[in-house]
């Protein structure tokens, strides 16, 4: 069975993060979504919050599931017996981090391979940080984030900017 791992932080998920998933979700039997516990991370959304989020925006896929994780990501793919995690590349500075995780991972792990995937140009500027930056402000969001996600920005911070009409 192919199976694989989507780390990441996911605060929140965006249609970037599903455009990548969209990519390879035929690739595997099953892909595991591991939504990264870090509290010390100061996320804007809770772990379960960030995994029901993932769990919506995904329902569509039979074959993607979504956990959270903390602790090394290798740990989560050694328990879950995955063989390939996979990262989206948004630009060349991405990949310079990519790379350097992925051959840290593969050094802790040899079972396990990264397969980068490149985002969509339509994508290649959405980021959850930009995303929560722009809705802190007000500003309108949901042409780069799942409904769910929308929704949950918009109870959170409002939708007071001038782009608000849009
Ligand atoms: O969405 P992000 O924040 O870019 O995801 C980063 C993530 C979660 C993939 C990375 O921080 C990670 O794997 N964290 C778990 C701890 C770990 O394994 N660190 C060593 C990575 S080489």
């Amino acid at each position: 069975m192919r199976r694989a791992v989507y780390p990441g932080t996911f605060d929140p998920i965006t249609n970037g993060h599903l455009d990548i998933l969209r990519h390879v979700v035929g690739l595997f039997d099953e892909i595991i979504v591991g939504v990264l516990h870090n509290p010390a991370k100061h996320p804007l959304f809770t772990v379960d919050e960030r995994v029901a989020f993932a769990r919506a925006a995904t329902q569509a896929y039979a074959n993607v599931s979504v956990a959270s994780f903390s602790g090394l990501l290798v740990d989560f793919c050694r328990v879950s017996d995955v063989a390939y995690i996979v990262r989206g590349v948004r630009s060349s500075a991405d990949l310079q981090v990519e790379l350097q995780m992925a051959q840290m991972n593969e050094s802790l792990y040899s079972e396990v391979h990264t397969l980068f995937v490149p985002a969509s140009p339509k994508w290649s500027f959405v980021s959850s940080s930009l995303v929560k930056d722009v809705a802190s402000h007000g500003g309108l969001v949901r042409a780069f984030v799942p409904d769910v996600v929308n929704e949950a920005l918009v109870r959170r911070f409002g939708q007071n900017g001038a782009n608000a009409k849009g």
